[in-house]
């Protein structure tokens, strides 16, 4: 005779099994913090970024003289919220520039220095809700030209 299935057995081995198996058949989920995964560093996108856009981005859209000391002599009144940007790409590889221009609240959450690819900020002007500030494209290209102040 077939020995009785042991129905507390098949629930331990089910409570053991299931949330391992529901795990692996769901897409992996976003990261809490939301729109950056910080644990995949890597380019955000496949096209090398351009240092010359780069340089313009930083005196233009991105606003990074307001706070920053940078080798743009040509623009006048560079701030000094933040540290001089001189030889940064001495001091930091292209990952870790690349985290710190798309979210560094996730370095220092205290940091005055905004998030320029991250969804969803709250002081963004309405016509930019949802948007991000800089483009993945436009992120890389500030890397390449941060990465070329040696
Ligand atoms: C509102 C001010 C502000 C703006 C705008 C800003 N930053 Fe910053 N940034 C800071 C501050 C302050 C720090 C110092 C680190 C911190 O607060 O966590 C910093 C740190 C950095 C660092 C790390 C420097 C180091 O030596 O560790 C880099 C790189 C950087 N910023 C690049 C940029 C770029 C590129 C832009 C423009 C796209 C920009 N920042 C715009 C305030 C700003």
């Amino acid at each position: 005779m077939l020995k009785p299935i042991s129905w507390g057995a098949v629930t331990v081995a089910l409570a053991l099994t299931l949330p391992v198996l529901v795990q692996a058949a769901s897409p992996k989920k976003a990261p809490e913090r939301g729109y950056y995964d910080v644990s995949r560093l890597a380019p955000l996108t496949d096209q090398a970024g351009d240092p010359v856009n780069g340089r313009k981005l930083a005196a233009g859209k991105g606003l990074c003289l307001s706070c920053h000391v940078m080798p743009i002599p040509e623009q006048a009144d560079h701030g000094d919220v933040g540290p001089d940007l001189a030889g940064v790409g001495s001091r930091l590889q292209p990952p870790e520039l690349r985290l710190r221009i798309a979210d560094p609240k996730v370095l220092n959450p205290d940091t005055p220095m905004p998030s320029f690819f991250k969804k969803d900020l709250n002081r963004l002007p309405p016509n930019l809700k949802g948007q991000t500030v800089l483009t993945a494209q436009e992120v890389e290209d500030v890397v390449a030209y941060l990465a070329t102040l040696k």
